[in-house]
């Protein structure tokens, strides 16, 4: 296959971050297969047909289903609130397909979506884009060089303060029916899913959650992570988590703890992890996103202390395709990686990783977890 050909639906935040991979990989990556920009996919008519535009699809439409009756489609990239409805119809008229996280509402919607795309033999993906972050794949290939020993602790954040203001109106973020859940599906999937990636399977979990703000006002606009409110004074229930916390045990014997919020005043993305081992630590923050801090126990005692390196030399992920090193790269970056392992998956003919399965085993802590908050009691994962 010498090109793909890519119909996506939504064309706002994740739209716009997926678009910009598509249109740069090319230039950076020339020896891979290539997108090629269909069809951009959004309801207002107007809008998507501005972001046609600004994005470079060659064409937009309003129904998503009617991608999946054109002939020029191989691949559907469904990064909007529809995941599993979308998905389905991809799957089942042959389409390959990528879903943004989390993988769906609930663990049975994500299990039944996984049982689907593997009964239509297509390929699937799920938008862990922290994964590809070199400075992160460095900290997994020290894990996996043995190099941090015996691993003790993996204690993990992400933290925003977009919804400090209780007037921030009612986003769809905040409503269960659209986004699951709050913090814990937005933010804490990402971390578990890095969990999965460096530490490996969770056994059992114990959370606490808690909304600050119990009512907001009724939004007239909304897109990412921005709203407006509407003229009316009119409020309506949050009904989703503002910050959700847990404890977890891994297989491995390690200890973990997970804290999601988007009431950390000051902390605009602070998507952090800390590893500790026998050997060392590495402790890595997604606003220094180009940087892992280091630490090896057998330095010598009077140099003993964190390195920061620097993850852009030649020898660290994707670094060479990139620019010279200490040239650093930012967040639209890991979604371009993410559609390097898209495409080169395409090319050796095997699964993309993380894929559904990624997704389903992510959203099975996430229930867990908040099953532990309503029995206030610690639950394992694989009774969920
Ligand atoms: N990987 C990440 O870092 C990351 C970051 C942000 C969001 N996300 C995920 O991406 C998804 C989208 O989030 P966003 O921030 O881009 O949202 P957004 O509100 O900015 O955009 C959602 C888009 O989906 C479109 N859409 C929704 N339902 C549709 C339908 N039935 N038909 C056609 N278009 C439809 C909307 O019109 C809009 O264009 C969510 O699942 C979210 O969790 C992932």
């Amino acid at each position: 296959m010498e090109k793909l050909r890519i119909g996506m639906v939504g064309y706002k935040f994740m739209g716009k971050a997926h678009s910009h991979a598509y249109r740069d990989l090319p230039m950076f990556f020339p020896n891979i297969v290539h997108p090629e920009m269909k069809v951009i996919c959004g309801r207002d008519e107007s809008g998507v047909s501005a972001a046609a535009k600004q994005f470079g699809w060659e064409e937009y439409a309003t129904d998503w289903k009617t991608l999946l009756e054109r002939d020029d489609i191989d691949y559907i990239n469904a990064p909007s609130d529809a995941h599993k409805e979308i998905a389905l119809a991809a799957a089942k008229a042959g389409k390959h397909v990528f879903c943004e996280k989390p993988l769906a509402l609930t663990l049975k919607d994500s299990r039944e979506m996984l049982e689907v795309v593997e009964a239509c033999g297509v390929k699937h993906m799920v938008g862990f884009n922290y994964r590809f972050a070199p400075a992160v794949i460095l900290a997994k290939k020290l894990l996996d060089e043995g190099k941090l020993g015996e691993i003790y602790h993996f204690r993990a954040c992400f933290l925003q303060d977009w919804l400090v203001d209780p007037n921030f109106p009612l986003a769809w973020r905040l409503q269960k029916e659209i986004a699951g859940s709050g913090s814990h599906g937005d933010l804490g999937a990402h971390l578990i899913d890095l969990a999965h990636y460096l530490i490996g399977d969770i056994e059992e979990v114990i959370g606490m959650s808690k909304t600050f703000i119990k009512e907001r006002p009724i939004p007239a606009q909304m897109s990412g992570l921005t709203a407006k409110g509407s003229n009316s004074e009119e409020k309506a229930a949050v009904t989703v988590d503002d910050a959700t916390l847990f404890l977890a045990r891994f297989a491995n014997g390690a200890l973990g703890s997970f804290e999601a919020t988007r009431f950390a005043a000051g902390h605009r993305c602070t998507n952090s992890f800390e590893l500790n081992g026998s050997k060392g630590s590495v402790i890595f923050d997604f606003e220094r996103m180009n940087e892992l801090q280091v630490y090896f126990t057998d330095d010598d005692e009077d140099v003993q202390g964190f390195r920061r390196v620097l993850a852009t030399d030649p020898s660290h992920a994707f670094a060479e395709n990139w620019w010279p090193p200490g040239h650093t790269i930012g967040y639209e970056h890991t979604f371009i990686h993410e559609v390097v392992e898209l495409m080169e998956a395409f090319r050796e003919n095997r699964q993309p990783v993380p894929n559904f399965r990624d997704g389903v085993k992510c959203q099975q802590v996430l229930e867990a977890v908040d099953l532990s908050i309503e029995k206030r009691q610690w639950i394992r994962i694989s009774d969920v």
